[in-house]
């Protein structure tokens, strides 16, 4: 394989990617990445006031977008989105789930034991993160069985490959999002084609609205202790920032990967590997 070859294996023209979650902080970021390497964008997300800021920063001149409101907790709602994505780009090669996220509600403290965690609240967390991420590869992936070809990544967190303390209904969802990315992985490929490929980014702690109220403080926005050992347990020393991100998302949207489905990837500065010794 030449350089240009190489190169060109980033270049998405004429590929359209739906990404769930996508005017969130991590998925807008994706967002803007993969307009800028040329691709057609549908971000589905239900926060309008996020997508209307995205926008602002999507680059011109390279691929197109389209927001698209959508839940990804509603089949129909997606059946239609999916609809009017093919309409506007003619197809959906990729699909990235970054919808997902833990609630304080589901999360324990000093005024919440876990045996108190509301039904509801750890039913909200695991319904978001799990289903969330089956319901848009079925109406999506439907799509990719058909023309038999399609990737689909995940976003599985670092929480699913050791439980962290304080919230288990999120920890137990991305275990099962990564569980999922290995199931789907295997049916796609011996079920429809082993052109269609599934794979899981698994990121370490970035700041976002999500978490920050469990890594810094309310008042003067230092780090909580628990923001402190997680950066003492990262040998990088750092969070994540959003692009930390691109280069496995592209990685694994494109060709260069084209052997690699059924995967689980940390991004995390290495606090996977570290035992703390
Ligand atoms: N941040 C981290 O450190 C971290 C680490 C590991 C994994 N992750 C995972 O990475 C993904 C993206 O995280 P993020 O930090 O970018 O979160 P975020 O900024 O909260 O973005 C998530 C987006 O999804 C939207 N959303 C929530 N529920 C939805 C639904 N039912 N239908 C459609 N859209 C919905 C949110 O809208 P609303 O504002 O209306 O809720 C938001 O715009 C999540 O799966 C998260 O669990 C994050």
């Amino acid at each position: 394989m030449n350089l240009q070859e190489l190169t060109g294996l980033y270049d998405f023209s004429g590929k359209t990617v739906v990404i769930t979650g996508g005017a969130g902080i991590l998925g807008g970021e994706m967002a803007c990445a993969l307009v800028g390497c040329r691709a057609n964008v549908a971000i589905l997300d239900r926060d309008q006031a996020m997508a209307e800021r995205l926008v602002q920063r999507i680059p011109t001149g390279v691929g197109r977008y389209i927001i698209v409101y959508g839940d990804v907790l509603d089949r129909d709602m997606l059946a239609d989105a999916r609809d009017r994505i093919v309409a506007e780009f003619g197809r959906v090669d990729a699909l990235v789930n970054a919808a997902g996220g833990n609630a304080p509600a589901a999360t324990t403290g000093a005024e919440m034991t876990f045996f108190d965690i509301p039904p509801e609240a750890l039913r909200f967390v695991v319904d978001l993160n799990l289903v969330g991420t089956i319901l848009p590869s079925q109406v999506f992936g439907r799509a990719m069985a058909e023309q038999k070809s399609g990737v689909i990544v995940n976003l599985s967190s670092m929480n699913a490959l050791r439980p962290l303390t304080r919230i288990p209904a999120y920890s137990a969802a991305k275990a099962a999002v990564s569980n999922f990315t290995q199931w789907l992985a295997v049916h796609m490929a011996q079920e429809y084609s082993p052109a269609i490929r599934v794979n899981a980014l698994a990121p370490g702690f970035f700041l976002t609205e999500q978490n920050r109220f469990l890594l810094t403080e309310r008042e003067g926005g230092g780090l909580t202790a628990r923001g402190r050992s997680i950066l003492a347990h990262t040998p990088m020393g750092r969070f994540g920032t959003p692009e930390d991100l691109l280069g496995t998302l592209l990685w694994l949207l494109s060709p260069a990967s084209a052997f690699v489905t059924g995967t689980v990837i940390p991004v995390d500065g290495g606090f996977a590997a570290y035992s703390g010794v």
